[in-house]
């Protein structure tokens, strides 16, 4: 008790800090150089004991009601990164510290891929969301597994793999072949492989969102599988005839679970519209944060539904509050993930979330986080 009232105290000084004086001169800069600053600084602080503990003194919380072991990984809290803030595997030694639960990296491909040109992020600070068109920008997968070879994870690490974005993997056998070589490079480095089949940025769209190009996909995967768990990252606009094939597809081969969602590319859609409060947005790029709460909310009530909870879900889009992570939860997420909150927020947002999670979960009856996945949608 004493401890929570002085984590809560604790992040309500860095909440002050960071919303009215570090945010308003962040988001006058460009998003793209404030996010390059913070993985250069944040590499730096994961370097040493020190800073990394310092880090933690500032941000960290723990609670056993949080601790959770799913597909035989040990996870201290529910919370991680979702992939595409630490595309080139920089930070994994400073989350932690910031109080994270496990974090995703990549996505990464079997090329190097300098990414779309700039501009290829944008704020929307009115509906609270970004729009991203990095069009998977990342180091490749061969440089990334040289550096990454000696490395120990604190926390449960996926790794996020795509295929290189460019006219040549759009051939849909040279996109198995990129998808596979990515794969087949890092599997022994992460806890777990997420398979991105949803990048709204790549040349080609998401062919692999498609029954039949998913199961050739697959089955390319499959031969080279090793005992680590897969996920496959889903996008947030998928009609439900779709997702059943996906579903139905990966049913037959060995895969852990969903991770829904991804950002959206359909600005059409009228739920996206009626969020989107800011004007002259970008007419490129998929829309993060607020804007795709709900639908990425219908993803993991969906999928759970309709797999009697037979999957592990990671959901992931919007969360920028306990209570945003808690209806994921009781949706059927056994995991959650984020970026857009923590930039709108402050990095204290993770923690906030973690003890309010606590709060929550004790108001409920709940002994551990565990007890309250799905409960909402049984
Ligand atoms: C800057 C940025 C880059 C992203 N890059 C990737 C990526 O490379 N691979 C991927 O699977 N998702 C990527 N995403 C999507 C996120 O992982 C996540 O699904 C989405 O942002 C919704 O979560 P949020 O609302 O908490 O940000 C990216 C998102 C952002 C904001």
């Amino acid at each position: 008790m004493i401890k929570e009232t002085v984590i809560n105290i604790r992040n309500k000084i860095f909440k002050f800090f960071y919303k009215f004086i570090l945010k308003p001169i962040l988001f006058q800069m460009d998003p793209e150089t404030v996010h390059d600053g913070f993985t250069f600084f944040g590499k730096i602080l994961g370097s040493n004991i020190v800073t990394r503990k310092i880090t933690e003194l500032m941000f960290a919380y723990s609670n056993k009601m949080l601790n959770q072991r799913v597909l035989n990984m040990d996870f201290k809290n529910p919370i991680g990164m979702a992939a595409g803030f630490d595309k080139d595997v920089n930070l994994t030694d400073i989350l932690p510290s910031v109080g994270f639960g496990f974090a995703e990296v990549g996505s990464i491909t079997g090329e190097k891929c300098e990414g779309n040109p700039k501009p290829r992020l944008w704020r929307l600070k009115k509906s609270k969301g970004l729009v991203v068109y990095y069009g998977l920008k990342n180091d490749g997968c061969e440089k990334i597994a040289r550096k990454i070879k000696d490395k120990k994870f604190k926390i449960p690490i996926g790794v996020s793999v795509a295929k290189t974005n460019c006219k040549e993997t759009a051939d849909l056998q040279k996109g198995i072949d990129d998808y596979s070589k990515a794969y087949n490079t890092l599997k022994e480095f992460g806890s777990y492989m997420t398979i991105n089949i949803s990048c709204p940025n790549a040349f080609g769209g998401q062919p692999f969102t498609d029954a039949n190009s998913l199961s050739k996909l697959l089955d390319e995967i499959k031969k080279h599988q090793n005992e680590k768990p897969i996920f496959l990252k889903l996008p947030p606009d998928l009609p439900t005839n779709k997702l059943d094939e996906i579903i139905e597809t990966a049913s037959k081969y060995k895969v852990s679970g969903f991770i829904c969602a991804n950002l959206t590319k359909d600005k059409h859609n009228k739920e996206i519209n009626a969020r989107i409060i800011d004007k002259d947005i970008p007419k490129v790029g998929g829309i993060s944060g607020k804007p795709v709460e709900e639908l990425a909310d219908e993803v993991i009530k969906y999928v759970y539904k309709k797999t009697n909870g037979k999957y592990v879900i990671i959901g992931c889009g919007g969360v920028f509050s306990a209570k945003d992570a808690y209806k994921k939860i009781r949706l059927g997420a056994s995991l959650i993930q984020m970026i857009t909150g923590m930039i709108f927020e402050g990095p204290e947002i993770i923690s906030e979330i973690n003890l309010g999670l606590v709060k929550l979960l004790k108001r409920d009856g709940f002994k551990n986080i565990s007890e309250a996945i799905g409960i909402d949608n049984k």
